[in-house]
């Protein structure tokens, strides 16, 4: 008899084992699952993503893990990291990124007059200049035309613009459209602003040229990189003459998912 009572204790503490291990896992599941099944979940920032949500629980699940990955617990200009030249074409300079002031890109090349919207001389990464000349080649078959008035800009040409602006607009105004010098993606030779020539326009949102751009920039490798809707992740306004090269496999994924390079940089990238 007493076998029998020893026995069946044993069997319920085993149950009660069994259920309080059960229920303590499930539990410290629930603080990870519904950011885990998130299509950009990354591990690392779990906790950040945590924290981001207590102060800001009416977001959704996908706000939340899109907005920590594009650092924006960090203020602009705040918790700097250095970009990695290491990177090459795929390399990352925003708000949260910033190069070295002796960075002078990499592979720069002379850009032919013929792509120039200037009587001026410009720079760009090879890789990128040899795909934008195929691109300019397409597009002017398809009756498009136009120039490049801004491509590789050293770090001092940056300290310059961007003092005018502020010293035009005042800083708080010049930081929505001018990066500070290290900051900008000029730097890399990476990225390329462009004007129509068959429409005299300071908007190039109007021209045949954008819309082409637009739908196939892409296959060329190019992205519009500071799209209208997305300020709040990017840092910047709208910039419809904004190019930047990142190769041709991550340009069609941020064109067929409607993403921001930072989205892309932080998941496929600096997380792999
Ligand atoms: N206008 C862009 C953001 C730059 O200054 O690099
Ligand atoms: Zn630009």
């Amino acid at each position: 008899m007493q076998k029998i009572i020893i026995f069946n204790s044993l069997i319920l503490i085993l149950i009660f084992l069994i259920f309080y291990f059960y229920s303590k896992k499930n539990s410290d599941n629930d603080f990870t699952y519904p950011f885990s099944k998130e299509e950009y979940y990354i591990e690392d920032n779990l906790e950040r993503y945590l924290k981001y949500y207590e102060q800001n629980q009416k977001k959704s699940f996908s706000d939340i893990v899109r907005e920590i990955n594009c650092n924006l617990d960090y203020q602009f200009y705040n918790g700097v990291e250095r970009s990695n030249p290491l990177d090459k074409i795929l390399i990352l300079v925003n708000k949260h990124y910033t190069l070295d002031k002796d960075f002078e890109g990499f592979d720069l090349v002379k850009v032919d007059d013929k792509y120039a919207y200037y009587d001026k001389e410009y720079y760009m990464n090879q890789e990128a200049y040899e795909k934008f000349v195929k691109m300019w080649q397409d597009a002017n078959l398809a009756g498009c035309d136009f120039g490049i008035y801004s491509a590789y800009r050293s770090y001092e040409r940056q300290v310059f613009l961007y003092n005018n602006y502020v010293t035009v607009d005042g800083a708080e105004k010049a930081d929505t459209y001018s990066a500070r010098a290290g900051s900008s993606e000029h730097q890399t030779g990476l990225a390329i602003d462009l004007k129509s020539r068959t429409k005299k326009t300071d908007y190039f949102e109007t021209t045949e040229e954008y819309d082409w751009l637009l739908k196939n920039s892409y296959k060329y490798g190019f992205i519009l990189r500071y799209k209208e809707d997305k300020e709040y992740l990017t840092g910047y306004q709208f910039e419809p003459w904004h190019y930047r090269y990142c190769g041709v496999d991550c340009a069609t994924y941020i064109y067929e998912n409607d993403i921001t390079y930072e989205e892309y940089y932080e998941y496929f990238i600096k997380n792999k």
